[in-house]
Formats: structure tokens, sequence, C-alpha cells
């Protein structure tokens, strides 16, 4: 029988604990059959140490030819020094939605049977990069400034692409996340297009609602499960994103795939975790479904529920868990078990 067509993508281990979660995912999707032939680039703290770049022309170009993405975790420092390579890259390849589920998989936990969507605005609000201090008095650092923008253009190709996901998936709400009450220009026209979009192409399709962010961080704390679909601008994107993900287990259980005209980047929702780095115990669910989701994406859907039922049995019927999720196990148990599970199915 001929080898399936393996398809061309790009590896970024990352920083932190993405070479020990890469490593697990890799060994999950070759179990799994997933054939795509790796090309290896480093980006983050490792392109730095590699080239001096944290984000290396030939990752950029590698990318570019392959289109497709899957990506460790990547340091940014705090405060000074280097601009972060995951929104460099998100801007490089216009990847202007960050697509964000959080679904309950381990049953019992504060909060059971989430199944939330969150689509966050990735390219544009406070994310890009306008700042600058003004010195007084020997101070150098006496204001701190930010721009944020947001462009109609940006604001409706982020509501379709929420508006299109939502009536693809059968969902039934789609929540507009704003605080447009205060920040009345930046995200008053991002409330303003979801409204004008939503009348005009998609009035019968799911109900609209709309609220604003600190309201919104309340409620999805207090009642999950009155949300279905979410979509905002980038930074109460980025902050709402992490709560949902502390809704389903924490960190350890959030994918996330940005997605754009160019390419496509599949990656966890955590960072580099450097309190854990190098001891072999960090839970490798959330790259393992963000691999998931690039398997759906490549039409590869077969292997993408495999590989989410058997993460399921792992954790529910063999009991095997990381730390954080409560459990012993070291990473290469739990994908050890993993793998002998998707032996079984
Ligand atoms: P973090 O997400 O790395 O860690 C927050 C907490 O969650 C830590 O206690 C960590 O041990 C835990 N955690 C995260 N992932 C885990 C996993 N898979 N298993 C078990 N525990 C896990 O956030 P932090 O510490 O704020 O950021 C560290 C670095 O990561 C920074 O340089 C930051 O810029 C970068 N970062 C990169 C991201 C990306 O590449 N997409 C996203 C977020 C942060």
């Amino acid at each position: 029988m001929s080898q399936p067509q393996k398809i061309p993508a790009t590896l970024i281990p990352g920083d932190g604990i993405g070479p020990e979660i890469t490593e697990a995912t890799l060994a999950v999707l070759d179990a799994l059959g997933a054939s795509f032939e790796w090309d290896h680039q480093v980006a983050g703290a490792g392109g730095v140490a590699a080239c001096g770049d944290p984000l290396p022309q030939a990752c950029v170009d590698s990318i570019r030819k392959t289109k497709l993405a899957l990506k460790g975790p990547l340091e940014t420092p705090v405060g000074g020094g280097y601009r972060s390579s995951n929104v460099r890259l998100r801007e490089e390849f216009k990847l202007y939605a960050n697509l964000r589920p959080a679904k309950t998989i381990i049953p019992g936990g504060r909060f059971d049977d989430i199944d939330l969507v969150m689509v966050r605005e990735n390219n544009e609000g406070l994310y890009m990069g306008y700042e600058h201090f003004i010195p007084i008095d020997g101070d150098p650092h006496a204001v701190g400034m930010s721009t944020g923008i947001n462009t109609r253009q940006g604001c409706r190709r982020i509501c379709r692409f929420a508006f299109d996901f939502a009536v693809k998936q059968g969902r039934k709400k789609v929540t507009v996340v704003h605080k447009a009450n205060i920040m009345k220009a930046l995200t008053g026209i991002f409330l303003e297009t979801a409204r004008e979009i939503y009348a005009a192409e998609y009035k019968d399709k799911f109900v609209l609602d709309e609220i604003i962010v600190d309201a919104c961080a309340m409620k999805l704390v207090m009642n999950p499960w009155q949300f279905d679909v979410l979509v905002t601008t980038n930074l109460f994107g980025d902050i709402l994103s992490d709560l949902i993900a502390g809704l389903v287990g924490g960190l350890g259980m959030a994918p996330g795939a940005n997605i754009g005209e160019d390419a496509a980047i599949f990656e966890a929702v955590h960072g580099s975790a450097p309190d854990i780095a190098g001891k072999g115990i960090a839970n490798p669910i959330a790259l393992m479904l963000a691999a998931a989701m690039m398997l759906d994406h490549v039409h590869m859907n077969d292997k993408a529920k495999r590989l989410r039922e058997a993460i399921d049995a792992t954790l529910n019927i063999d009991n095997v868990r990381t730390g954080d999720l409560g459990g012993k196990a070291t990473t290469k148990e739990f994908t050890a078990a993993l793998i002998k599970r998707l032996a079984a199915s």
C-alpha cells in the first residue's frame, strides 16, 4: 500500500517546557499515523541563543513556505528586552483570529460541562506596541503611554470569523465582549461593527449578546454555562482565555489556534512555565489538543477525534494525570499511557 503524502509543517519546540511537551506531542502524532514532514525551527529565547534573533528569518521563511506550524511557548522578557516573537509571528502572517476553546474533559471539578470558545482579535488593539515613556525631572519613565488601534476592517474580519465559526459549529449564541462605556472609540467601533454585521448577515442564525468585560469576568465565574462563543478585542481576549482555561482544569488543558490569511499556527495557551521547566512534570495536553485542532485544520478529522477520545480515556478511565491535574504522572508516563490507549483504539 502506498504511504499517505506527508504534509509539510514547521515545528518550533519553543522555550522552557516547550521541548518536553513537543516531544510528547510528536510521539502521539506518530502513534496516530499523522503524517507531517516537520521543518524544525527555533524562536524566542531559543532563537536568541542560536543566532541572536528571537524571530530568525529562517523560521519566518519556513512558515511562509509551509503555511502551517505547531509551536511550543516562546519566552518574552517582562518590561524591557525584545518584543514578543508570538506577537511578531501573528503580525507577519496576519493571524488575525485566535481561537481558544475550553471544554471540560475531567468531570467533578469546580465546573462541569463547560464548552466555551473564545475568539480573540489577534492583530490590533493594545497589542500593537505603540508605546513610549516620557521623561520628567530626571525620571526616564515618569510617564508610560500606550496607544491601541482597532480598525473597521479588522473588526469586520474578526466578527465575520467568529460568526461563521458559530454557524459552522451549530452554536446558539455569540457574546461580544467590550468596554465601550469607557473606551468609546477603541472598543466602541468593535461593538458597533459586530451589531452591524449581525443585523445585516447573521440575524436568523444565532443570538447575539453583548457584555462589558468586567461583568463578563464575573459572570464567567458565577455561571459560565450562559456563554457559548465569545468574541472580543486582543487584550480582553488574552485575559479571558486564561480565565476560561481555569474553568476546565487550568492552562495545561487549553489549546489555541492562530488563523489568518497567510498561515495557521497551533499552540498551547500557556507560556514556557520556567518554574517547572526541565523537571519532566509538565502537562502536555494543551499542546496535544492544539495538535488536534491542527489535524482538523488539515482535514484529518478522524485522527483529531481519536486523539481527543484517547486523552479523555487516559485521564478518566486509566486515571493517569500530571501534577497540575492532581495526579502523579510525569510527562513521559502520561504520554506512554496515551499511546497505549491510541494503540487500542
Ligand atoms: P505560564 O503559562 O508559563 O505559567 C503560569 C503557571 O502555569 C505556572 O505556574 C506554570 O508552571 C503553570 N503551567 C503552565 N503550563 C503548564 C503545563 N503545561 N503543565 C503544568 N503547569 C503549567 O505563564 P508565565 O509564567 O506568566 O510566563 C512564562 C513565559 O512564557 C513568559 O516569558 C511569557 O512571556 C511566555 N508566554 C508565552 C506564550 C506563548 O508562547 N504563546 C503565552 C504566555 C506566556
